[in-house]
């Protein structure tokens, strides 16, 4: 963290393509909430710096920073290029991602119908107990649970979308009904993590709109379709569902425990529709699908093979009174999608004649055709 750098809690990240508005062949824009009173935007050294502590689940998420800073609507934005997908490297879920970028609305201090209003008694409606908690401890868990409730929020559109390719390529209706399920579960889950992001900073956040420039394209075809399944959902709903589930044994918090439970019960049936639609697409379009599916797998597996990014900062405040409020350390948020994928998600690719390990040398391969 910047020691002269905002608290995080003033500063959260924003993964906006161009913060909305911007034209179809805009550059990938990631913004820092800055208020006012915190005074001149970071130059780019240190915008990098702070963007990649925003997003801890994966330190070089964010490669550089390419241009000065933009102040938009209480926001520093700047021009970055950033990983094409961060399935592998430790964020968890379904993302929503235009034109090869993972896209997430900007937080907003204020109520804007994204909490579990009636649930308990905190900003957001969630009350989890912040009595033995530091301001230090309360802030990096505010930052943590906005995090998580951003990508939440993200993967609504992600099922709204899935939902129409499953419609534009002749789906049956079970899928299509269980995609739009999940587009409400993750409702839920946004609300949630709004609400207990809330609750630690002590007012009310959610999300400003989710930006969208140029219109949100269908699926074309059933290699798309699978391929993107197999990547958000066979592998990053696979790591949510394990990774909610770890959080969850961590977390002591009554409030948190609750939470996370019903997350990790949820991401695993959305894993479980992404193998099924898999299974559809390429029941569907034969071996020029299967092929694109083994590939996906194949990339998930040579990306076990890769030395994990340098070992993050530890937590601010306390880990183990982070991880009873369901935050876990850079170490095992790094560490864990990497388990999920050798011990769940390539064990079912193998099961199903998807993937399979190369004989000798450790190295990987798809498998053969059929
Ligand atoms: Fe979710
Ligand atoms: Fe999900």
């Amino acid at each position: 963290m910047l020691s002269a750098g905002p608290s995080t809690a003033a500063a959260l990240l924003v993964a906006a393509p161009g913060c909305g508005g911007e034209p179809e062949d805009a550059a990938d824009v990631r913004c820092i909430e800055w208020p006012e009173e915190l005074g001149a935007c970071l130059d780019r050294r240190q915008a990098v710096e702070e963007l990649r502590t925003i997003y801890p689940k994966c330190d070089d998420y964010i490669e550089s920073v390419e241009s000065d800073a933009t102040e938009r609507d209480g926001a520093c934005c700047y021009e970055v290029t950033s990983r094409r997908n961060a399935t592998y490297c430790g964020v968890p879920g379904r993302p929503f991602t235009l034109e090869g970028h993972r896209r997430t609305a900007v937080p907003r201090a204020a109520d804007s119908g994204w909490l579990a209003h009636g649930k308990g008694t905190g900003p957001g409606g969630m009350a989890p107990s912040l009595a033995e908690l530091t301001g230090e401890e309360r802030e990096t868990l505010a930052d943590s649970w906005l995090r998580s409730a951003l990508e939440e929020h993200a993967s609504v559109a992600s099922f709204a979308r899935f939902a129409l390719d499953l419609m534009a390529l002749g789906a049956p209706s079970s899928l299509v009904e269980a995609a739009h399920i999940a587009a409400l579960d993750e409702v839920g889950h946004a609300r949630l993590g709004f609400s207990l992001a809330s609750a630690y900073r002590g007012e009310p956040v959610g999300p400003a709109a989710l930006p969208m420039p140029g219109g949100v394209p269908v699926a074309a075809d059933l290699v798309s379709l699978a391929r993107a399944a197999a990547e958000e959902g066979c592998v990053g709903e696979t790591v949510a569902a394990l990774m909610a589930a770890e959080q969850r044994t961590r977390a002591e918090d009554p409030a948190v425990r609750a939470a996370l439970g019903a997350i990790a019960e949820d991401e695993a049936r959305h894993a479980e529709l992404a193998w099924l639609a898999v299974a559809w697409a390429i029941g569907a379009g034969g071996e020029p699908v299967r092929r694109a599916v083994a590939e996906v797998f194949e990339a998930a597996a040579v990306s076990l093979g890769r030395p994990l990014p340098a070992a993050a900062e530890p937590p601010r405040g306390r880990a183990a009174a982070l991880a009873a409020h369901g935050h876990l350390g850079g170490a095992e948020l790094r560490e864990l999608p990497r388990t999920a994928l050798a011990q769940v998600v390539l064990p079912c690719a193998r099961a199903l004649g998807l993937w399979r390990p190369a004989a000798a040398g450790g190295a990987v391969a798809p498998a053969a055709s059929a």
